[in-house]
């Protein structure tokens, strides 16, 4: 059967926009280079392509998924068809941010060049069906997954976010341990994912508790607005541990063995949850609950470390994106012992005699075009941890390496960063699109950072 089904107009906005872009954009246009045409002959939906949709898309594309429409059948793939073979090209879906030039990572939910160009040459042929009977054997799902659930933390009260296209919120979480306890392992369950973007959770120090509890009275309603970290947008930013994070498509995570982070008594568990009303405008309310697993003790201490230029923070202008300009740089490179600034935040671990990297959070807002991690070594060779070649700042997560990369107590380490403060890259306002004006370091949706969140254990 060939199936060319029309676009069911009701469908999406969304997929006829990349209609048009594909229109305007021949199919091996540069930018989505195309993956080699596969030889494979008499490729059928039942036997090639349903066992890598379900493990590669259907983790969101579901009923009430974060994926804009589901494509759990093969009529709901059948009447996309050349949408689908044109976001799987230009690797535009999964939305899987890092290059192949970084370190292997857990959760890889990218599509090997194979399986690309098996969807690709499926779609030239016109999509055909097969039969049911020869469906192939289900492939597994990228994820990895929570083990154990020692405490699960909730959200006080449901939420229904009301700013479009985006709101940021953050819930304090009761946190009601009487002794220190140490985070191995999470699990954010969104409450509503079909509007919950992607959530991080802080550890709040018991020292710095007053200061979110009185953010969090200041606004009505449950929670209070933050952007970035913790923190209303225009105030001084409160150093809190990053901790647990989501993105759509992963579940949960255990810490590597004998790791985990340490919670004081009285320290806030502040939960930032991005909400994305984009579609559908879906008003019933969330409840995020996150899933810890605990222990009393741990062979090592994490931490996690904001690994940045201190001086950004305090000289802004230090890191300025000239209004105008695109392929702007700024990077920070320095050995462990040389953070003074970072490591300042790890209570007194000097890491003499090093770290293991296990897991890296970058971060950009909405200028960023490219940001990179990497090690150079005490000879002088350099090699790439991590990198975001485009980076969106509406697919953020943390990236956890399949292996911890060691860093010696001479190697530096370094993130780099690209932003794009031209022209085109403005946002529109009421259909307007804005003049460029210069960027500097800051804490609000106008600003920029450039910045990575190491979960590293001392050696
Ligand atoms: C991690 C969640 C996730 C996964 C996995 C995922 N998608 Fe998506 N997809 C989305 C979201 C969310 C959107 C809406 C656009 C956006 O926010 O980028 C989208 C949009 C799309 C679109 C419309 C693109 C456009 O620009 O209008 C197509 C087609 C699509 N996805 C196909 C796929 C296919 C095929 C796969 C698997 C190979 C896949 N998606 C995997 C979440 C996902």
């Amino acid at each position: 059967m060939t199936a060319r089904a029309p676009l069911r107009s009701s469908r999406l906005a969304l997929a006829a926009g990349s209609l048009s872009a594909l229109i305007a954009l021949p199919m091996c246009d540069s930018e989505g280079a195309r993956a080699p045409a596969s030889d494979e002959a008499g490729l059928t939906y039942w036997e090639h392509i349903k066992p890598i949709i379900d493990a590669r898309c259907a983790t969101c594309h579901v009923d009430g998924g974060i994926g804009p429409f589901p494509l759990e059948s093969y009529e709901d793939v059948a009447e996309l068809l050349p949408v689908i073979g044109f976001v799987v090209s230009s690797r535009q879906m999964p939305p899987w941010q890092p290059s192949h030039e970084g370190k292997p990572l857990l959760g890889d939910m990218s599509l090997s060049d194979d399986e690309i160009a098996r969807i690709t040459t499926w779609v030239d042929q016109g999509g055909p069906e097969g039969d049911p009977a020869d469906e192939g054997p289900p492939q597994p799902r990228a994820s990895a997954d929570l083990s154990r659930v020692d405490a699960t933390l909730t959200m006080a009260e449901p939420f229904t976010p009301t700013l479009a296209p985006d709101e940021y919120r953050c819930f304090v979480l009761d946190w009601s341990f009487s002794t220190t306890k140490y985070v191995t392992g999470h699990r954010v369950n969104p409450g509503n994912t079909s509007i919950v973007h992607h959530a991080v959770g802080f550890i709040v120090a018991p020292e710095l508790a007053d200061r979110v509890l009185a953010f969090d009275a200041a606004d009505p309603g449950p929670g209070y607005g933050c952007f970035g970290g913790p923190t209303p947008e225009k105030e001084d930013q409160l150093p809190a541990s990053f901790a647990v994070s989501w993105a759509p498509g992963n579940f949960g995570l255990d810490r590597p063995a004998g790791t985990g982070i340490a919670v004081r008594p009285g320290s806030l568990f502040v939960l930032q949850v991005h909400y994305n009303l984009d579609h559908p405008t879906d008003p019933s309310p969330d409840l995020t609950t996150v899933d810890l697993s605990l222990a009393d003790d741990v062979a090592t201490r994490a931490f996690t470390l904001p690994w940045f230029d201190f001086t950004w923070y305090f000289q802004p202008e230090q890191m300025m994106i000239p209004a105008g300009e695109s392929r702007v740089t700024h990077g920070y490179e320095a050995t462990l012992a040389g953070s003074g600034g970072v490591t300042a935040l790890a209570e007194g671990e000097t890491f003499s005699e090093g770290v293991l990297l296990h897991a890296a959070l970058p971060h950009m807002h909405t200028f960023g075009e490219r940001i990179t991690i990497s090690v150079t070594r005490a000879n002088g060779s350099r090699e790439t941890l991590l990198e975001i070649p485009k980076w969106d700042f509406h697919w953020q997560r943390e990236y956890v390496f399949a292996e911890p990369q060691v860093i010696n107590p001479g190697d530096k380490l370094a993130v780099a960063c690209e932003w794009d403060n031209s022209d085109r890259a403005q946002p529109f306002v009421d259909g307007e699109r804005q003049s460029p004006r210069d960027l500097t370091w800051g804490e609000g949706t106008a600003d920029e950072m450039c910045i990575a969140m190491i979960y590293v254990t001392p050696r």
